[in-house]
C-alpha cells in the first residue's frame, strides 16, 4: 500500500555496523572569545602557549577509551572543529591524524574537515594541512564587512576573510565551506547581499548561511546589540537564498547550501541520525549498541580534560536515549533536511517501527507539513518554516 496506507513492518534489529560512524574532534581554544558565541571555546591567555602535544595525547587516550567501549567500525568522516583548530600547527595535526590512522580503519573516501578562522594561519599552513590529508576546510568568515566584523568582536577584517578563501584555493582545496552569518547588528539588506555576492564570487563548494542568534551565556545576550527588525531579516534571508540558488548552491538543510556533490558528509550523518564518536573537551557522541543508543560526553573545561587524560581518569558521562525519545530526536535532525529521509533510515536508526509513528505522520500529512513520496518523508516548505510545529507532533 502507498502513502499512509503502507504497512511496512520493518523491525528494528540493532545492526550497528550498518550505521555510518563519524568522528568529531573538539579543539577548545580561540585567539579571543567572540561576544555571540556559546560554543565550548576559550580565549587564549596572552603569553600562555597552546598545549598542543598534551592535548593531542589526551585526544588519542580519549579515542582508545571510546573504542574500548563501543568496538571498532570504519570511520566515514572526521570533523576537527572548535574553537579554532587552525591555531594548531601542521605538526600537531599530523600527529593527530597518524594517531587516528594507527587506531582505526578509515573509509577510502573519508571526508576530513578542519575548521579554520581567517587571521590564524598563513598559506604554508593550509598547504601543509592539505598534504596531510585534510580534504575539506570550513572557514569562519561571518561577514566580509570590516565594520560588521568589528561589532562581532572578530579578530579578522574583510581583507583577511577574502584572503583566507583565496589561499584555500591556492593550497589545493577544491572542497571548502564558508560560514556566513546574517541579521548582524545594524546590517542593511544591501550589506547582507554584498556578503553573499562576495562569498559566491570566491567559489567555495559549500556555504553555511546562519541567522545570528543571541544565545544565553554570551555577552550579546546580556548586552544585546541592535539587530535588524524581523521584516528586514526575513527579506535578507529570502534574497540571500535567491542569490545562492542563482549561483548554483542548492539548499539541502536549513542553513546549508552546496554545489552538486559537495554536501558535507559529516553533517549529513548527524542529520540522518548516524553514529558519531566525540573526543576532546566537552565533546559528545552517539553510538548505537545492542544495549541501545548511548550518548557519551567528556568534561568541558580544557584544563580538567587535560588533567583527567594525563591521570588516566578521563570521565565519560553516559546516558541511554530512551526508546520513547528516539523518534523525536531522529525527527529533530532529519526534518532539517530539505529532501527529508527514507523510512528505511528511520527504522534502521531508531527502535521505532513505521506502524508506531503512522498516526503522527498522518497528522503531519493532514496539516500539510510533510509529503510522503513512496518511502520518502519530506518536509513541505511550510513544514520547514514552522519546524517547531512539525516537531511538536512527534513529542
Ligand atoms: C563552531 S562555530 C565557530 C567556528 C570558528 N571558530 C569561527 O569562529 O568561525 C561554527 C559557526 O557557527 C556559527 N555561529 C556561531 N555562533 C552563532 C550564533 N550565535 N548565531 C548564529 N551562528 C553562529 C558561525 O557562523 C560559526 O562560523
Ligand atoms: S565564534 Fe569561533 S572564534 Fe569566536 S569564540 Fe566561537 S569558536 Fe571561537
Amino acid at each position: 500500500m502507498n502513502k499512509l496506507g503502507q504497512t511496512l513492518t520493518v523491525k528494528q534489529d540493532v545492526a550497528a555496523d550498518a550505521i555510518p560512524l563519524s568522528l568529531y574532534i573538539h579543539i577548545p581554544w580561540c585567539l579571543k572569545k567572540c561576544p555571540y558565541c556559546d560554543f565550548n571555546s576559550h580565549g587564549l591567555k596572552s603569553g600562555n602557549p597552546l598545549p598542543e602535544d598534551a592535548y593531542i595525547n589526551a585526544l588519542l587516550t580519549d579515542l582508545d577509551l571510546e573504542f574500548q567501549q563501543s568496538g571498532q567500525r570504519p570511520i566515514h568522516s572526521i570533523f576537527i572543529g572548535g574553537g579554532t583548530p587552525s591555531l594548531f600547527s601542521a605538526h600537531a595535526i599530523a600527529d593527530l591524524l597518524s594517531g587516528i590512522q594507527a587506531r582505526c580503519k578509515l573509509k577510502s573516501d573519508v571526508e576530513i574537515t578542519l575548521e579554520a578562522n581567517p587571521g590564524t594561519f598563513e598559506q604554508a599552513r593550509f598547504s601543509d594541512y592539505r598534504a596531510l590529508g585534510i580534504n575539506r576546510l570550513s572557514i569562519g568568515i561571518q561577514s566580509f564587512n570590516s565594520d560588521a566584523l568589528k561589532q562581532l568582536g572578530r579578530v579578522h577584517d574583510g581583507h583577511d576573510a577574502i584572503h583566507a578563501a583565496e589561499i584555500a584555493h591556492r593550497a589545493g582545496f577544491d572542497n571548502f565551506n564558508l560560514d556566513l552569518m546574517f541579521g548582524l547588528p545594524g546590517q542593511s539588506l544591501q550589506q547582507a547581499k554584498a556578503d553573499v555576492k562576495t562569498a559566491v564570487r570566491l567559489g567555495p563548494a559549500h556555504i553555511s548561511y546562519y541567522q545570528l542568534t543571541l544565545e544565553p551565556n554570551t555577552l550579546f545576550y546580556v548586552q544585546p546589540p541592535i539587530l535588524p527588525d524581523d521584516d528586514t531579516i526575513w527579506t535578507i534571508q529570502e534574497q540571500g537564498q535567491a542569490l545562492l540558488a542563482e549561483a548554483g548552491y542548492q539548499q539541502y538543510e536549513i542553513s546549508a547550501y552546496a554545489q552538486p556533490e559537495k554536501k558535507c558528509q559529516h553533517n549529513l550523518n548527524y542529520w540522518l541520525f548516524g553514529d558519531y564518536i566525540g573526543i576532546g573537551a566537552g565533546a559528545h557522541g552517539k553510538v548505537t549498541t545492542p544495549d541501545g543508543i548511548i550518548r557519551r560526553s567528556k568534561v568541558r573545561h580544557p584544563n580538567d580534560y587535560l588533567r583527567q587524560a594525563a591521570d588516566d581518569t578521563l570521565i565519560q558521562t553516559e546516558s541511554v536515549i530512551p526508546r520513547e525519545s528516539q523518534c523525536l530526536e531522529f525527527m529533530m535532525n532529519a526534518l532539517r533536511l530539505t529532501k527529508g529521509f527514507t523510512t528505511e533510515t528511520l527504522t534502521q536508526r531508531t527502535q521505532m517501527t513505521l506502524e508506531a509513528i503512522q498516526p503522527r505522520l498522518k497528522t503531519a500529512l493532514n496539516q500539510e507539513l510533510i509529503n510522503i513520496d513512496g518511502k520518502k518523508i519530506v518536509p513541505t516548505r511550510t513544514g520547514s518554516l514552522f519546524l517547531n510545529d512539525l516537531l511538536s507532533i512527534f513529542m
